[in-house]
């Protein structure tokens, strides 16, 4: 399998630039620039300098050993990866002062097999004030815009190439085609990189790194955690237990959902603890949100504690942690033990000889059809984002099992006609939550005197920020009206238009 590093130079869009490189099914690996040498470099078949913020003139700047470049590995520098080139090459870097470049720019394109089927003029996306002055010796620039004398160059002879463009964006017209031509006519990649070949790869690999052991995974139903199960149950069957704990704070019908998808593959092996009781008690009186988030965090923990103590000494401690988990703490080699958003922590008083991360190599569209192929059925594949601690973050105020019940019901009218209206753009994210306002209404003759639901619909690509959604005012009406006629005790339905920031998606 060929595999491509991509080289973290601080840029925003590290990220996207791996995913952009599998998506042509061609592996890519993140590793920060100042952990790779030279000799690492020679097992990929091509290396990508990413962009990032910094000035390649500036002693503080980031910058790999000049060794790379003469691996004899092709390399494409990316915005600031490309200055870095020219510069390590004996080029000139220079500030364009107040004039730099950003957004879409037209791009005029040589003759060179980077830009096969490109045509000779189309848009690409800038971001820079640094630009390159002048071109390495040995190096021909293959592209300019109006105010960018060096918006590409190579030495194809040393299999240097280098964009200052973002071919990884979107709003670069033919972004897709310059990483598909540097990966495959330059680089020679295969293309045969396919998260499902990799999953059987895993179910092997387990198979044979936890012989004769016994397993423990927390399962909470959301997309990592349920493929993390599934994985590993084909790996090393009924020696992995699954701990699902129900804290009663879970949307219409989630638990059941969760069950009776895992109980014909795990058996005996899955164990649903009900703990509303249990939750609710330690969330009596309870009005800070940060201080519920901690209590059910804590509450989670002794359940799954408790019950990892009933089964005795079990070695290993699963873990659906995913690749952006693993990149964004640092990617240490050994394995980074992550406060599991849906678990609030790691137990303290079981012990585990060692972790396993089966997915830390994997993005989530990648996981997600890792899912399809061991069977998980389609909604909990795309079942959008929960957060650990349930409703408790969307019943504002206090806790209580009316309102708990309230609010699932008027949750599952919202979901049930946003998907009705099986809209083009669907929101990522969509809910109803239970403002601690009551307010004055009429019901026949009679003064009512209920609580408000406010319903969420967000629209987003990486949930750091969002757009509030604007649903159809049909579906607005009907789930008002549904939700305010078969929900007791809802007498108003608001809808929020606030975006984030300055608001978060949820209301606690
Ligand atoms: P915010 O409210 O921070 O939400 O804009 C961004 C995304 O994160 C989810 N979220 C959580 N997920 N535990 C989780 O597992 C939490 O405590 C939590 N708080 C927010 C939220 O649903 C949204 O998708």
């Amino acid at each position: 399998m060929d595999k491509v590093l991509v080289l973290d130079f601080g840029g925003q869009y590290n990220q996207l630039i791996a995913r952009r490189v599998r998506e042509q099914r061609v592996f890519a690996e993140i590793r920060p620039y100042d952990r790779v040498e030279a000799r690492d470099v020679k097992e990929y078949s091509g290396v990508i300098f990413t962009g990032g913020p910094a000035s390649v003139y500036l002693e503080a700047s980031p910058r790999c050993s000049r060794d790379i470049l003469e691996a004899g590995v092709p390399v494409l520098g990316i915005c600031y990866g490309v200055q870095l080139m020219a510069w390590l090459e004996g080029g000139e870097v220079s500030s364009a002062g107040g004039s730099g470049e950003y957004g879409r720019t037209l791009l005029r394109t040589e003759n060179h097999p980077l830009f096969r089927d490109i045509p000779g003029e189309s848009v690409c996306w800038m971001s820079h004030t640094d630009y390159i002055s002048r071109v390495p010796e040995g190096f021909r620039v293959t592209a300019v815009t109006d105010s960018c004398p060096c918006a590409a160059m190579c030495c194809d002879e040393k299999k240097l190439y280098g964009v200052q463009f973002h071919p990884e964006v979107v709003h670069t017209q033919y972004g897709k085609h310059v990483l598909r031509n540097f990966l495959f006519d330059v680089c020679g990649c295969a293309g045969d990189w396919d998260p499902r070949d990799y999953a059987s790869e895993l179910i092997e690999e387990y198979k044979a790194r936890l012989s004769g052991k016994r397993a423990l995974l927390a399962l909470s139903g959301g997309v990592d955690s349920s493929v993390c199960a599934l994985l590993l149950h084909r790996a090393i069957g009924s020696r992995l237990t699954c701990v699902f704990v129900d804290h009663g704070l879970l949307r219409k019908g989630e638990g059941d959902l969760v069950e009776n998808t895992f109980r014909p593959f795990l058996g005996g092996s899955l164990i649903r603890v009900d703990a509303e009781e249990r939750f609710l008690k330690a969330l009596k009186g309870v009005r800070d949100p940060e201080r519920k988030r901690k209590i059910i965090g804590e509450e989670f923990i002794r359940v799954f504690e408790e019950e990892a103590r009933k089964l005795g000494h079990t070695e290993v401690l699963v873990q659906g942690t995913i690749y952006p988990d693993v990149i964004e703490s640092g990617k240490g080699s050994s394995a980074v033990i992550k406060s599991h958003h849906n678990v609030g922590g790691l137990p303290e008083n079981v012990s585990f000889d060692e972790i396993a991360e089966p997915l830390r190599e994997l993005f989530k569209d990648e996981v997600r059809s890792v899912g399809s192929m061991l069977g998980l059925p389609r909604e909990l594949v795309w079942r959008q984002p929960f957060p650990g601690p349930g409703l408790a973050v969307r019943i504002v105020g206090e806790v209580t099992r009316e309102k708990a019940d309230s609010l699932r019901e008027a949750d599952a009218i919202f979901r049930e006609e946003v998907e009705k209206a099986g809209l083009d753009a669907a929101p990522n994210q969509y809910f109803a939550v239970l403002t601690d306002l009551r307010s004055v209404g009429v019901k026949g003759d009679a003064r009512t005197y209920g609580f408000t639901v406010a319903l969420r619909a967000v629209t987003t690509d990486d949930f750091m920020t969002a757009e509030w959604t604007r649903l159809p005012y049909e579906v607005l009406e009907r789930a008002s009206s549904r939700i305010t006629n078969e929900v007791a005790g809802i007498s108003r339905v608001v809808y929020d238009v606030s975006s984030k920031p300055p608001a978060t998606v949820e209301w606690e």
